[in-house]
């Protein structure tokens, strides 16, 4: 598969920094992003980012995501409370490949205080030039989405 033309990406104070590095690497391999905020090092909080990355693929303004806060944990935990989004929290490339391969994952998150700039690059790369596998990896999705479903 090769990468998106655009994907929506979003940070709390604590991934911001980074997220201006991927903003600009995602540039020089022709891909736009729709930055959702925050847009300083001010602190705030990361549900509120999450969930505008996460509204904006459950609308299709573009199909994939990518979040960046301390951790990466906060940002997945709550985007994978949105219907329908399956975001994985990676810090290395082998993961943030096969989440893309197998668990069909829309929203990448990553770490600013846990990973560098070059590994945050390498790991965008490997997520959007994945693609789902489907098969058997679908009926798994499918029985994610079930119980997504019975929670409502
Ligand atoms: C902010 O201090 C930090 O808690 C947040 O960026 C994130 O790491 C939470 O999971």
């Amino acid at each position: 598969m090769n990468k998106p033309t655009c994907v929506t990406i979003g940070s709390d104070h604590a991934g911001y920094t980074l997220k201006c590095k991927i903003i600009v690497h995602l540039r020089e391999c022709g891909v736009d992003t729709v930055d959702v905020g925050t847009h300083s090092t001010e602190s705030c909080d990361y549900p509120e980012f999450a969930h505008a990355v996460c509204k904006n693929i459950q609308e299709g303004v573009t199909e994939l995501g990518i979040l960046v806060c301390g951790t990466g944990i906060g940002m997945s935990i709550a985007a994978n409370k949105h219907r329908g989004i399956r975001a994985a929290a990676c810090s290395d490339t082998f993961s943030a490949r096969l989440t893309r391969l197998h668990n069909n994952a829309n929203v990448l998150c990553i770490g600013e205080r846990v990973v560098g700039e070059g590994l945050a690059c390498d790991l965008v790369d490997a997520f959007l030039e994945a693609g789902f596998e489907g098969g058997k990896h679908q009926r798994r999705i499918d029985m994610i989405a079930a119980i997504e479903q019975s929670q409502h």
